[in-house]
């Protein structure tokens, strides 16, 4: 078992990774203020977890609630229904809201609990490896709207992250795959070491090798904790954490939310933003062939040049606007840059300059 500190002075808390938490491994009771909790998880992950959760909870009243799967329910409607049940079931100030499962659950019960009652504890124990190693760290909570991603939200931090790397097991292929597609991003920005790391062990990752994969979590989770605790509410460095993104974020709108996976579209995002970076050819041929290794897309799907400038803000009318992208200076060094080359990026999305 690891642990792994996000210093945030009175809100710090800790992220505790190891295999066969659950189960019992973990005294979870112990970060739950008073005795009330409420488990939030959807229809896959509960019927799979929700059960080997309760040993963890020992003494503690639990009741659950069990979402629909999907992002397309990471809504206000299902937020309500979170505080419904929550006021129904007569919670307080020191009930704790408990996320169970991926991002889409961790981001949506963290925002009940960040609401209710204008803030109650919250707890992730989240069970894909993007919740694991990005989405259930930092505190950003929220739910999309149908005009735009996370476009309503809070800052939460919860009390204690648990991580039990053994629910990896029971994870579709694919989205393992999009998941280290964060942690890629990880060597990318700020990592040289980490990113060499992952070039020799990749075979071992895809293979679930579990030393493997408990390192590559352990060490996402290092270098989130300290960008967020640099940086909590992205005033600054933070935004580091976006490389590939801007690009990923127009890939997945274009095609449809859900047509490709988050870090599918990530992936392609960050081959994309290394070239817009004009880094050495060498080394962003090593980052495409790291992320081919993992199984996943080097170039984006096929979009008009049009359609990328108006989904990135940049449409014929704001052509002046001055979009900021996360570029590298080298591989394991990023930067917040406004004054990229426009000439590359319109040779990137096939536009004319
Ligand atoms: N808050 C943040 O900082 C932050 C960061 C990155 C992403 N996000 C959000 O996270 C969401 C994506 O998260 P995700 O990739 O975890 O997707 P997800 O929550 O939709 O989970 C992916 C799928 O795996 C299933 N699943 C989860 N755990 C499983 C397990 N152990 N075994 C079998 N199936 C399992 C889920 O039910 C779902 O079908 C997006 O909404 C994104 O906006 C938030
Ligand atoms: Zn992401």
């Amino acid at each position: 078992m690891k642990t792994i500190t996000v210093a945030l002075d009175d809100r710090s808390y800790p992220i505790v990774i190891g295999r066969g938490l659950l189960d019992g491994g973990f005294d979870l009771a112990e970060y739950v203020r008073g005795n009330d909790c409420l488990v939030v998880s959807n229809d896959t992950v509960a019927p799979l977890y929700l059960d080997k959760l309760r040993p963890n909870l020992a003494g503690c009243d639990i009741t659950s609630i069990s979402l629909p799967d999907g992002e397309s329910f990471k809504t206000l409607a299902t937020l309500q229904k979170i505080l419904d049940q929550l006021v129904t079931s007569g919670a307080n100030r020191d009930t704790t809201v408990i996320a169970l499962g991926g991002g889409v659950v961790g981001d949506v019960a963290g925002f009940a609990a960040a609401c209710y009652m204008r803030g109650v504890a919250f707890i992730q124990v989240p069970t894909t490896l993007l919740a694991q190693v990005d989405s259930s760290v930092g505190g950003k909570t929220g739910v999309n709207h149908e005009k735009g991603k996370n476009l309503i939200g809070a800052f939460h931090q919860p009390e204690v992250v648990l991580i039990d790397t053994g629910t990896l097991t029971t994870l579709p292929e694919r989205e393992l795959k999009a998941g280290l597609a964060e942690v890629i991003k990880y060597g990318a920005i700020c990592d040289p070491d980490f990113f060499e790391w992952l070039e020799s062990d990749m075979a071992a990752l895809i293979d679930q090798d579990p030393d493997a994969l408990a390192y590559a979590i352990r060490r996402s989770c290092e270098l989130k904790a300290e960008v967020v605790a640099e940086d909590e509410r992205e005033s600054g460095r933070r935004a580091i954490l976006n490389f590939g993104h801007t690009f990923g974020h127009a890939i997945e709108h274009c095609l449809g939310y859900g047509k490709w996976l988050h870090g599918e579209a990530v992936a392609a995002g960050m081959v994309m933003a290394a070239e817009l970076s004009g880094i050495a050819a060498a080394d962003r041929a090593r980052l495409s062939e790291l992320i081919a290794a993992a199984g996943l897309p080097t170039q984006p799907p096929a979009i008009s040049s049009e359609r990328w400038l108006e989904t990135m803000g940049m449409d014929k009318k704001v052509q002046k606007k001055q979009l900021r992208f996360v570029l590298l200076r080298s591989l394991g060094e990023a930067y917040v840059c406004a004054d990229y080359d426009h000439g590359r990026l319109y040779a990137l999305i096939g536009a004319e300059a």
